[in-house]
């Protein structure tokens, strides 16, 4: 049985942020008591969690006094002390994702030789250790230079088409990977409890604004071909299980314009491109997190309905107390569903919340996705 059903069961996350704070409404539906650790005296989860602690993530001592006190402890960011981690499992405490695959997950060079190693389709891509060692592969171009360590939402990613763009690399360790003319970014997120049984979540497709460059909405389940579908579930499952790892499993990955499917990144933990899963999946995915790291059957993935994502971000050129136009236009649509995270402060491109908007008919959420981008604003 689930030992989180006994009296006095504690589980502890690491991060008290959105991820958290969505985690802990999950929890309470299972009378499941969370404790959590952040440096932010006012983060997320903050008034939410039945223990809340102010300290650092990446300090040995700190974790490691922290963990302590749970039976299970989790995370919802990957750069934690894993040493600290290892010691507490070593005494006893529970810890999921295992820091085996936390810490090989925090370097994306270990990351890259996993898949390597496992004939696990990824991009071609050469290590570097400096900014120079870049003027050695001018034939490799274009490429992408990704940081080893601590990148994280695009701050540890350059592309590098030319030479002359070699200046913008990383002078520090890092990859150089080939870059992928992609048709679709996909995610598929992977959950896998203490006894093996691994579940997929449907595919998960990143819409590109036309002309920006960046990622508009999320669209679930995604329009792909049956056997793109396939492919990219396969390769979710093959990773978490060769990961060997217990836990929730986001799995990025790229379409590429011949339809192979590629893996770009994982993260082991909830993740962005599964917040619509709250009102589209028949279990959420930090319900479904929860169940694995538990030792719980892991709930059912099928989809209920169709469904967009808008992440809600801070406009560009406010900073301050957080206000949110256009929040009632918005949810006259039906369908449309809001998330705010709780930060009292907004700053550009801030993650702020997220909109989550439901329709059996795709074209139409199509359009309500254009009209809550156009109406909702964060601004101070
Ligand atoms: N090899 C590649 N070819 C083309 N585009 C790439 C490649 N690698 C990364 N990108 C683009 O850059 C984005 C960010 O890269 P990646 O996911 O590796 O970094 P990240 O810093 O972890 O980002 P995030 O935290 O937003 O997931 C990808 O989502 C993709 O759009
Ligand atoms: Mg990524």
């Amino acid at each position: 049985m689930a030992t989180a059903f006994y009296q006095n069961f504690k589980l502890g996350i690491l991060g008290g942020g959105q991820l958290g704070r969505m985690m802990i409404q999950s929890a309470i539906d299972f009378n499941i008591d969370i404790g959590v650790l952040d440096p932010d005296a006012q983060a997320p989860c903050k008034h939410l969690a039945t223990y809340f602690q102010v300290g650092s993530l990446t300090d040995f001592d700190t974790v490691y006094q922290f963990g302590k006190n749970y039976d299970v402890v989790t995370i919802e960011i990957e750069n934690v002390n894993t040493e600290a981690l290892k010691q507490l499992q070593s005494e006893g405490v529970k810890v999921f994702p295992e820091p085996e695959v936390i810490a090989l997950i925090q370097d994306k060079r270990a990351q890259k030789l996993f898949y390597q190693q496992h004939h696990i389709p990824t991009a071609p891509f050469i290590l570097t250790e400096k900014q120079a060692d870049l003027y050695q592969h001018l034939s490799f171009l274009p490429a992408v230079h990704k940081l080893g360590r601590e990148g994280y939402d695009g701050r540890g990613v350059q592309k590098i088409r030319t030479e002359e763009e070699i200046k913008n690399g990383f002078d520090q360790p890092g990859l150089l990977e080939k870059l992928i003319d992609f048709d679709k970014e996909i995610s598929v997120i992977v959950a896998r409890n203490e006894q093996g049984e691994t579940k997929t979540f449907p595919v998960v497709e990143l819409v590109f604004h036309p002309e920006k460059n960046l990622v508009e909405y999320l669209f679930a389940p995604a329009q792909i071909s049956a056997e793109t579908e396939n492919k990219a579930e396969a390769i979710a499952r093959e990773v978490i299980q060769k990961l060997g790892m217990t836990g929730l499993l986001a799995v990025e990955m790229f379409v590429t314009k011949s339809g192979e499917v590629l893996v770009n990144e994982v993260a082991p933990r909830t993740h962005n491109s599964g917040h619509h899963t709250i009102e589209a999946n028949v279990t959420s995915q930090f319900e479904q997190h929860i169940r694995a790291i538990l030792n719980m059957p892991l709930g059912s993935t099928t989809t209920k309905v169709p469904a967009a994502m808008v992440n809600l971000l801070g406009e560009e050129g406010f900073t301050g107390l957080a206000r949110y136009e256009g929040l009632e236009k918005a949810l006259a649509l039906e369908g449309v569903k809001i998330h705010l995270y709780g930060k009292k402060m907004t700053k550009p491109f801030r993650k702020m919340g997220h909109v989550t908007i439901i329709d059996q008919n795709s074209e139409r959420l199509k359009e309500k996705v254009k009209q809550v981008k156009s109406s909702l604003k964060v601004i101070a």
